[in-house]
């Protein structure tokens, strides 16, 4: 099943239970200046979980596109990326535990109507309970209709609870993984958590059952209805039906890898791309500056960045659903020159006996860059002088980078 009939197949299903479709926002959020980025689809919708009227009514389904770049470092394996799409259905108030997981269930395993995964090879977690919020023994009970009981397993809120930050909506969710190995079976609780590790399960689909208020990073008490938010990751959810064991093998990826071979490149270039579209421009400060770390840190494993831009803007999967920027090129030439005579001026400093710490201070260029083009750098000693710095020029800001 190709991607785009994994988000035609998905929005039917929820059309056909009373969800209206909505539009993906910007990548940009819209009054929201806590966040850089658009990080899941409940994002735009925060006013309507805290109870406002959605205009479309209780019953919502998207195609939402998220950036999150927190785990960057981890891009290159099997399963992380920094764009997704994320498919999602929402109750505003109106539908609870009993249909989120019946539906999230059949829309997995149904072969008519769902994506016909097998549920022999699906694992399931539940909230475990802490001060905040009861062991979600109701999520238990409902699944064990549709589950045997030795695969549903109850872990912490490190896991299974959601929240966008430290102020809003949130809950504790129901996450579904799917054995991408085809071999596992039944599993003890360790068992499943040593396979999630090795990402030999992967996390196709996670509800969360939104009826908490978190302000100042502490559940505060309950919202004024109870909500359903769902988020599943179409690059995932892609793999595990395309029987992939990595993202970088879907159709999502395929073009891509087909013009490099830097899953980093493709990442990261895919993503600039899409940020691009949305109006971001590379810059020193805020989401200009994430864009700036990821061309170059895309440019350091893959200077032929042209044929990766054309593979985004030109992908099956993306015609006649998203539109690029026509001066997507241009924007990424200029960024990219500036910074290869940065690069090159840097290190010619560097070979004649400078700290390359000054790649760091003078040149701005960041850590992980400078790790691939100085050898045997002195990592500890970098990153002292790194934090001396930081306490020096502690920008308010900075906190943004983290989202
Ligand atoms: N908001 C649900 C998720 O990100 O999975």
């Amino acid at each position: 099943m190709q991607s785009r009939e994994i988000r035609e197949k998905f929005l039917k299903f929820f059309e056909e239970r009373g969800h209206t479709k909505i539009p993906s926002a910007s990548l940009i959020p819209e009054g929201d200046k806590s966040v850089l980025f658009t990080t899941a689809g409940m994002q735009p919708l925060v006013p309507y979980l805290m109870g406002n009227e959605h205009p479309q009514g209780k019953r919502l389904v998207n195609i939402q596109k998220c950036v999150r770049t927190q785990d960057i470092e981890e891009v290159g394996d099997n399963t992380h990326d920094t764009f997704f799409e994320m498919l999602g259905n929402w109750s505003l108030g109106d539908y609870f535990k009993e249909e989120a997981i019946k539906w999230s269930f059949e829309l997995l395993t149904s072969k008519e109507e769902g994506f016909g995964l097998d549920p022999k090879r699906l694992y399931i977690t539940v909230f475990e309970g802490d001060e905040n919020a009861p062991r979600d023994e109701e999520a238990f009970e409902i699944w064990k209709k549709y589950m045997p009981e030795n695969r549903i397993y109850f872990m912490g809120a490190k896991s299974n609870w959601w929240s966008m930050g430290e102020d809003g909506p949130c809950g504790p969710d129901t996450e579904m993984f799917y054995d991408v190995t085809g071999k596992l079976g039944d599993m003890t609780k360790e068992e499943y958590m040593v396979a999630d590790e090795r990402q030999e399960v992967v996390e196709v689909w996670n509800d969360v059952f939104m009826e908490y208020l978190k302000k100042g990073g502490k559940v505060v008490g309950k919202l004024s209805q109870k909500n359903v938010d769902t988020g599943a990751g179409l690059e995932r959810l892609t793999m595990a039906l395309q029987g992939k064991n990595n993202i970088f093998e879907t159709d999502l990826f395929a073009p891509l890898m087909g013009v490099t071979s830097s899953r980093i490149a493709a990442d990261h270039i895919r993503t600039s791309v899409f940020m691009i579209a949305d109006g971001v421009t590379p810059s020193n400060t805020d989401r200009g500056y994430i864009l700036r770390r990821l061309l170059r840190r895309a440019y350091v494993s893959d200077k032929n960045i042209d044929p990766i831009v054309d593979a985004v803007i030109n992908h099956p999967s993306y015609q006649g659903l998203y539109t690029f920027a026509p001066n997507t090129k241009e924007i990424i030439h200029d960024e990219l020159a500036k910074f290869e005579k940065a690069l090159s001026a840097g290190l010619k400093q560097v070979e004649k006996g400078a700290d390359p710490f000054t790649l760091f201070t003078s040149y701005g260029l960041p850590l992980e860059i400078i790790k691939e083009v100085v050898p045997n750098l002195d990592e500890e000693k970098f990153k002292e002088e790194m934090k001396k710095h930081q306490e020096l020029s502690r920008q308010s800001s900075s906190q943004k980078f983290s989202n």
